[in-house]
């Protein structure tokens, strides 16, 4: 009922924050697309309780934080009911919060004190699978027979009793785990404890409607679908082709971005998202920029996805983290204009980002190893805030986090990297080399807390803190880079107020400039008679350009303060503007 009575004023031009205020908007232009979304690691942001995990009230303490930094829209990952088998993506209970992060109570006060301070909360919808101590679960595997024996995906062993097929999980062994109750053996992309749910069961699909459904009553501003490219399994279940010594096939290969995977996503997207002035963001690993315009845009499913190409350029293979791929700027460039391109042939919107929980840290990750780090961490800024798009800030990117390169495998506390190191053990490799690539690509280097000032803990926690606080934390915190006008997080917020005075910068169009160029990456921004040029050096050389694109224009904002054009200092990021007339 109260859906059909937003829908009514959303006709009239009105949106509703929440269920409370209104107010007249575009409805070409929503909310989501002119904001910033910034990415909040529960664990790791702020403990209130001296526990040593970070939580909701601490969350509360620190929203002037992400006002400064002129953020719309808060990605938090998943706080709800869980065993933290893998941080809280194995879910137990979507409607509750885990007590390791607060109550209910404490949900419903973020979610107003942001309101009132125009920012919106997130949900990350964990529902390609659940935890293995969810209700549903438990009921599914008490036997064959039961209301809910078919909400998750249980196949016979094969004659010999063995897994039903040759797939390896994402997190490495079999993506099969037997269970004695049934006798049959249950699917899991990702852990054993992450069994996946079966979405060809519409009682499923209902399920996890409800469960959005009860998140928009809360008011929340959006959701971001966790591995949602995988609800989708084959017809048939085959052995895939071998990719490994052991005769296993990553499931990745044979399940993501099946056949039919749309449908569901249409019907969920009608009955949870139309009517209301949520937004929606899908986590799609193996779709492909030339995927997009099915999945998002005026026939798509989603609003923005997260498509991988330009992050996973350096990562040939999903088992072995000690092979790397050497890459070029032209080849990166090209990541983000394909799916620039793709995205906005369709009227579909892109959501930028270098960094989330799950990938290492941008400026270890794409600079030279020889990068200064807070010029590099300024020349990434100004990519990711003035790209056509939604950015989405990592926490602690905007202080210029690095990758954490703890001695001992046992310091890391993810079981995707824990397992990573393992097989680099397991194919030959030294254990220097499977350190390196830890090194490279752990993803608790993206979970670290965060680095409040310069006190013990960084001021994350009084407690102990559940992953060490970086090193560095006495340099690199809120408070020292807040009085220092030159630090990454005052160019951060020089770049969101950019954004904000100059609209060609959210709405215009995008134009790649000097694609084969090696050290720059450039485009324009054109909108309404007015069109900015960015221009990025993202190498540790002088680099020149023809400076005919900045013909006229003024120089909007460098990190260089002798900026001159027709030439880039090394890691300068300047942004130029013409306006017609
Ligand atoms: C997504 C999450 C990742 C999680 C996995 C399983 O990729 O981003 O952190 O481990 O799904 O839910």
């Amino acid at each position: 009922m109260w859906k059909k009575l937003i829908a009514l004023m959303l006709g009239a031009g009105m949106v509703c924050s929440g269920m409370t205020a209104c107010y007249a908007e575009d409805t070409s232009f929503p909310w989501w697309k002119k904001t910033i979304a910034y990415e909040i690691y529960v664990r790791s942001f702020k403990d209130s309780d001296g526990d040593g995990t970070g939580d909701i009230r601490g969350i509360i303490s620190e929203l002037d934080h992400l006002e400064n930094l002129g953020v719309g829209a808060v990605w938090l990952t998943p706080c709800y009911v869980s065993p933290q088998a893998d941080n809280g993506y194995d879910i137990e209970d979507y409607y509750n919060i885990d007590p390791d992060y607060g109550s209910m109570e404490d949900m419903e006060e973020l979610i107003a004190e942001a309101k009132k301070r125009d920012i919106r909360i997130v949900m990350d919808l964990v529902f390609n699978h659940t935890s293995d101590q969810c209700e549903w679960f438990r009921e599914s595997s008490a036997g064959r027979d039961n209301d809910k024996s078919d909400w998750y995906i249980w196949r016979d062993p094969k004659p010999d009793g063995s897994a039903p097929t040759n797939w390896r999980s994402i997190f490495g062994g079999s993506a099969w785990t037997y269970d004695e109750n049934r006798g049959q053996y249950y699917l899991h992309t990702f852990l054993s404890e992450q069994p996946d749910l079966n979405w060809e069961n519409p009682e499923v699909r209902r399920a996890l409607i409800d469960v959005a459904d009860y998140w928009v009553e809360k008011g929340v501003g959006g959701f971001r679908l966790d591995a949602i490219t995988y609800i989708k399994k084959p017809d048939t279940f085959d052995d895939g082709e071998a990719d490994a010594e052991d005769g296993t096939a990553g499931i990745h290969a044979v399940t993501a971005n099946t056949d039919g995977i749309l449908d569901f996503l249409h019907e969920f997207k009608a009955e949870v998202q139309d009517g209301t002035d949520i937004f929606m963001v899908g986590e799609a690993n193996g779709v492909l920029p030339e995927d997009l315009p099915e999945w998002v845009g005026e026939n798509g499913v989603f609003d923005m996805v997260f498509e991988f190409s330009h992050v996973l350029i350096d990562a040939p293979s999903e088992m072995d983290w000690c092979k790397t791929r050497a890459w070029t700027l032209p080849e990166w460039k090209a990541c983000f204009t394909e799916s620039q391109e793709k995205t906005a042939d369709t009227g579909g919107w892109y959501p930028v980002f270098l960094e989330n929980h799950d990938q290492p840290r941008s400026i270890s990750h794409f600079l030279p190893k020889d990068a200064d780090r807070v010029a590099g961490g300024k020349a990434l800024a100004a990519l990711l805030l003035t790209m056509r798009g939604t950015p989405f800030i990592m926490e602690g990117e905007e202080l210029g986090y690095v990758n954490v390169s703890w001695d001992d495998i046992d310091d890391y506390q993810d079981i995707s990297t824990k397992n990573h190191y393992d097989f680099a053990l397991a194919a030959g490799h030294s254990r220097e080399e499977a350190m390196e690539g830890v090194h490279r690509f752990a993803r608790d280097s993206a979970r670290t807390p965060m680095q409040w000032d310069g006190s013990e803990n960084a001021g994350f926690t009084t407690g102990t803190p559940w992953l060490p606080v970086y090193e560095d934390y006495k340099q690199y915190n809120v408070e020292s880079e807040m009085a220092d006008p030159d630090s990454l997080l005052n160019w951060y917020i020089a770049l969101s107020r950019l954004r904000g005075a100059h609209e060609e910068l959210v709405s215009g169009d995008y134009e790649e400039l000097f694609h084969d160029e090696e050290q720059i990456f450039a485009f324009s921004r054109e909108y309404g008679g007015k069109r900015a040029v960015v221009l990025i050096n993202l190498s540790t050389e002088e680099a020149a350009y023809d400076d005919s694109c900045v013909e006229g224009a003024g120089l909007l904002l460098s990190t260089n303060r002798n900026s001159v054009k027709g030439k880039l200092a090394p890691l300068e990021a300047a942004v130029y503007e013409t306006v017609q007339g």
